[in-house]
């Protein structure tokens, strides 16, 4: 059997709110998040992993506010990876206390304004743990800090691995005992836990279970196999969404089994007890919950091929376009939300419409008859598509944003750049 995507944003919403729009100006591109969704998926996480785990957002999935105020909301913990990412947690009055900041390049003023903030810090290099003892010191504070462990080893079948290798992420797996000690002999620093983010968007269970193993290794041996007592220790647990035709959406029940298995041996022996085991991850949560809304400005034959000029390209969904880690382009799921009733398929290709020509939104693939003015969704994009992408490249306008909670519709757009939308020909 082929395990679910599980909830999803509807074709039907995004109909929805075409038919609210003034055709002749369609505010595309735009994208759209349902919160309702978000919601679904964080319940079935909470539901199926809550026995064991607790779940952290990653704000850089998607930074919008209503987002991360939708994640605090549902009792998830914030990781972010910037200063201005703490703020936006901060500002959905969230504890302070479940928000994390991690992320290889702080830079002191970023160290500065969080530590002594009541939120736990993750340390990425000897020097930030210097850094970090210095401004808690001058400050007078004790600053809890996590420290995030590069391991030796990662298992294949991520989508992106930042572990194994030279990389700027963490402390290598053999220096993380002398990190231990460096913290233990600075009396302002608090060693609260550890943290490991390997790899993102794995869509096999059983790398994603042999990980937890890994993981669960390094913890029991950087506590002393229980001896050191450690209130939280941070998963990056890699769930990934099915982006391309063929692929098969992740076996969650199969996570669970392995990663619940391995949960229950680390609290009865190795110490963990009463720690809190945590799940950091963004894309499986919020990807399917959002999509990109784009029109199409203009249709030509170009060597006998159909080429559809859409107001959407890399400049506003680079992953979709194939430049974000991936080494081949294949095309992400796109919806027709304005085809007529009965229309012939046909072969076109999808670009954006940017001057350079990298930018392929889409195909060749078969769609219903696509004309000037209709509207098209790149599906799955509700993880790192409009903050992941170079939206000033060229000056187009900017994506607006939209929710949807209870059916209502609500216009969130945290951009405010030339918002010159429509094409007036419809
Ligand atoms: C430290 C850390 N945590 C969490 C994430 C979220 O990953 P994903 O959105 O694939 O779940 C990332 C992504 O790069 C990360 O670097």
């Amino acid at each position: 059997m082929v395990p679910p995507l599980g909830p999803a944003i509807s074709l039907r919403v995004m109909r929805d709110w075409i038919a609210l729009q003034d055709s002749a100006r369609m505010p595309t591109p735009v994208y759209l998040y349902d919160l309702d969704v978000m919601r679904a998926r964080l319940a079935i996480l909470n539901s199926m992993f809550g026995a064991q785990f607790d779940v952290s957002y990653a704000i850089k999935a998607n930074p919008n506010a209503a987002i991360v105020k939708t994640a605090a909301d549902s009792g998830q913990n914030l990781d972010a990876s910037s200063y201005a990412e703490v703020v936006r947690a901060r500002k959905t009055g969230i504890d302070p206390a479940k928000i994390s900041f991690s992320g290889p390049g702080k830079r002191l003023t970023e160290l500065e304004l969080f530590i002594g903030t009541g939120s736990e810090l993750v340390v990425e290099s000897f020097e930030e743990i210097a850094d970090a003892a210095r401004i808690a010191s001058t400050k007078g504070i004790t600053q809890n800090v996590l420290i995030r462990v590069n391991p030796d080893f990662v298992p294949r079948g991520f989508g992106a691995s930042m572990s194994g290798k030279p990389s700027q992420f963490g402390i290598d797996e053999q220096s993380a005992a002398d990190a231990v000690a460096a913290i233990d002999a600075a009396p302002n620093l608090s060693l609260v836990g550890l943290h490991i983010y390997t790899g993102s968007n794995s869509l096999s269970a059983d790398t994603i279970v042999e990980n937890f193993e890994n993981m669960a290794r390094l913890f029991t041996e950087l506590a002393d196999g229980g001896s050191r007592k450690l209130e939280k220790l941070i998963f990056g647990a890699g769930f990934g969404v099915p982006y391309h035709n063929g692929q098969t959406p992740l076996d969650l029940e199969k996570v669970a089994a392995g990663t619940l298995h391995i949960a229950k041996l680390l609290r009865s022996y190795a110490g963990f007890a009463d720690t809190t085991f945590i799940l950091e991850l963004g894309r499986w949560v919020v990807g399917p919950a959002g999509a990109l809304l784009t029109s199409v400005l203009s249709t030509k034959i170009s060597r006998g091929q159909n080429i559809r000029i859409c107001d959407a390209g890399f400049n506003n969904h680079l992953a979709a376009c194939g430049m974000m880690g991936s080494v081949f382009r294949k095309d992400w799921p796109v919806a027709h939300l304005t085809a007529e009733a009965n229309s012939i398929e046909e072969s076109v290709k999808l670009t954006g419409p940017l001057c350079t020509s990298i930018d392929a939104l889409a195909g060749p693939l078969n769609l219903p008859f696509v004309k000037r003015g209709d509207v098209l969704a790149v599906l799955l994009s509700g993880a790192y598509g409009l903050t992941a992408s170079p939206s000033r490249f060229i000056s187009h306008p900017e994506p607006f944003e939209i929710i949807i909670e209870d059916g209502e519709f609500r216009d969130v757009t945290e951009s405010h750049h030339n918002h010159i939308h429509g094409h007036g020909n419809a």
